[in-house]
């Protein structure tokens, strides 16, 4: 499937209406499901994969504030500006600011294709507001997937990301090198650390998810939706094994 995530990215335009070119993929049971997990985890790169094999849109919370940090000063709302000093320091952009983001959006989870979010609900506030958008639309989520790993795996995988600065794919300095060095293997882009992946942000950013988002874990297992996944091994092991769990899903058996 095409990517197309500008619609996602830069949200309603002047005519207030977003445009997606995505090609609808007329499937009679679209995939619409979370991705759960630490911040480091893999949830980026495994939505990537799973994009891939289930014809949903990728849908980022964190990668909507970064495009948004990237426009020019007087384009950004004070919500938005706002929003980027808590992204800073590593701490969760409060709910109404980030609810208003998806709500504007919202075309984008009613899409046919379905949806893979990430980074999105976060907080017990934002997982009611999605519940209640998805009743409303009577629309259903597949799964959440949460993906688990020991804390030394995750700060080591933080700590080592490096980004594409035009199209955004995600590297690791030793465990997923590009070719040359610092050079983007897709676009030819330059690769950055993200300034919260510095220590200090990344010890705010894992509080962040034990106090706000580790509590959603129990929410949508109440909810009957909760799959658990080992998120060790090689980023193709890991898509093996989230893709079997959801087959078996599908096929009624998981
Ligand atoms: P966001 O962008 O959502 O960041 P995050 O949840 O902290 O997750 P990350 O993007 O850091 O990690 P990831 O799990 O996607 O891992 P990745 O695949 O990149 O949010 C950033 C900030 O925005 C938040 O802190 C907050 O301020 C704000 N925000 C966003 N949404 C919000 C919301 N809903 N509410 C409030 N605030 C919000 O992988 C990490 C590294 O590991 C990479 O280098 C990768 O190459 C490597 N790697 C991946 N898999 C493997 C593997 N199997 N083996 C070895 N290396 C691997």
């Amino acid at each position: 499937m095409k990517n197309d995530r500008l619609a996602w990215l830069q949200g309603p335009g002047a005519d207030g209406a977003a445009k997606c070119s995505n090609v609808p993929e007329e499937r009679k049971n679209p995939w619409r499901l979370i991705l759960l997990g630490a911040p480091g985890v893999g949830k980026g790169t495994q939505a990537e994969f799973l994009r891939e094999r289930l014809f949903a849109c990728h849908l980022s919370t964190g990668d909507v504030f970064r495009a948004a940090g990237k426009r020019n000063d007087c384009d950004q709302s004070p919500a938005m500006k706002e929003a980027m000093q808590y992204m800073r320091r590593g701490e969760l952009v409060p709910d109404a600011t980030v609810w208003e983001m998806v709500r504007e959006r919202s075309h984008c989870l009613l899409h046919c294709n379905g949806f893979i979010l990430d980074g999105f609900p976060r907080t017990l506030g934002q997982a009611e507001s999605l519940k209640e958008l998805m009743e409303k639309e009577k629309l259903s989520l597949t799964a959440v997937v949460n993906y688990e790993l020991p804390l030394n795996e995750i700060v080591r995988r933080l700590s080592g990301r490096r980004t594409c600065e035009k199209c955004k794919a995600v590297f690791h300095a030793t465990e997923r090198p590009p070719k040359v060095e610092s050079v983007c293997d897709h676009c030819g882009g330059r690769l950055f650390q993200r300034e919260d992946d510095r220590p200090e942000s990344i010890t705010v950013r894992l509080e962040a998810y034990e106090r706000s988002t580790a509590p959603l874990i129990q929410f949508y297992k109440n909810l009957g939706l909760l799959l658990p996944i080992i998120a060790q091994g090689t980023p193709d092991e890991i898509a093996a094994r989230t893709m079997d769990k959801l087959d078996r899903l599908s096929a009624g058996a998981a």
